[in-house]
């Protein structure tokens, strides 16, 4: 665990224009001052991300919001209000304070404060918003401990702070608000219920006309190929791939797989509790995939309330991957 003295070095690290990674309730973030060109410019580079793909911007507190964003609704206050510190990032008009750099060349920028102790400690003292990707290379699995972000971005970072593992484990809902009626381009550990409910208004999922990056098929993909599929499927599919001499790994809910007799060679990654749990382990189960060298990931489909919607959205995309 990372100690007082390194968020300062980290904040000052963050001051001069380095890239600091560090946790947050949701996923790892790759931390670069949002103001400072050169440092963006270093953190699409490492990202390996195209310039067109926004990122998000973290603030320290929600009295923030009105130095990063313009005109700022009533409907958007009353969220970050309910909402922040939290994994929810409202797509505001952007400030002049944001550099072009962060919004992908867009007038809205994606904003949010973490809810995690040390994330919000470095960002007040560093006193700016941090633009702050996932803290991954483009297109693979988003990081939930700091080991996962030192194997996948090593000395291409500055600093890595330490948080231990994430608790919700997939990332924040991104809810586009410059239009009319609110719409969810990304789902995330606050729902569309949640939002509806707090709102008492029309929320839409997906589509629309927005730009959202990172919101196409095929993201947030293991090297393994990964299917979804059913409680009831999944034996005989494990069975199938085994006898086929694939390495073959499972993923899912106890309950799902407590039943099933899998052939030896096949690996149980991950059996939860919980959709909670589920979110947690996904994306780990997902890299220990990867040090397996397994072929194939068979995940069950989560019940589609509560974050269980953006579990299967991960996964949807995962699987779309290869
Ligand atoms: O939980 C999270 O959101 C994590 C942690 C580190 O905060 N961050 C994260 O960042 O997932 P990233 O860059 O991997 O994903 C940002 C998402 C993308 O889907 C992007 O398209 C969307 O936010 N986004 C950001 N700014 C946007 C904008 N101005 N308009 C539309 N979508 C935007
Ligand atoms: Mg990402």
């Amino acid at each position: 665990m990372s100690s007082t003295a390194d968020i300062e070095r980290a904040a000052a690290l963050l001051r001069r224009g380095g890239l600091v990674a560090f946790p947050t309730e949701t996923v790892y973030g790759l931390g670069a001052d949002a103001t400072n060109e050169s440092a963006l410019g270093r953190l699409y580079e490492v990202k390996r991300r195209p310039r067109d793909h926004p990122v998000i911007v973290h603030l320290g507190s929600a009295a923030w919001i009105d130095d990063w964003a313009d005109s700022v609704s009533a409907l958007a206050r009353e969220l970050a209000s309910v909402f922040w510190p939290g994994p929810l990032t409202l797509i505001l008009p952007a400030s002049r304070r944001v550099s072009r750099q962060a919004t992908g060349g867009l007038d809205t920028v994606g904003l949010r404060v973490p809810a995690h102790d040390l994330a919000r400690d470095l960002i007040e003292r560093v006193d700016r918003g941090l633009a702050a990707p996932s803290a991954n290379r483009f297109g693979r699995v988003s990081p939930t401990t700091a080991a996962a972000v030192v194997r996948d971005l090593g000395r291409d970072v500055d600093l890595v702070l330490d948080g231990g593992a994430c608790a919700v484990g997939v990332e924040s809902t991104v809810l586009d608000c410059t239009d009319s009626v609110p719409r969810i381009l990304r789902p995330g550990a606050v729902t569309h219920a949640m939002l509806a409910g707090v709102t008492g208004r029309e929320i839409a999922i997906g589509g629309g006309t927005t730009r959202a990056p990172g919101t196409h098929a095929s993201h947030y993909a293991p090297a393994a190929r990964v299917e979804v599929v059913t409680a009831a499927e999944i034996a005989g599919r494990a069975t199938e791939l085994a006898d086929a001499g694939c390495r073959v790994g499972v993923l899912g809910i106890e309950s799902d797989l407590a039943g099933v007799r899998f052939a030896p060679a096949v690996i149980r990654l991950a059996a939860v509790a919980t959709v909670d749990a589920y979110a947690g382990v996904l994306y780990a189960a997902m890299r220990r995939a990867d040090d397996l060298d397994l072929d194939t990931v068979l995940a069950v489909a989560p019940e589609l309330s509560g974050i269980g919607i953006a579990i299967a959205d991960r996964l949807g995309r995962a699987a779309a991957g290869r």
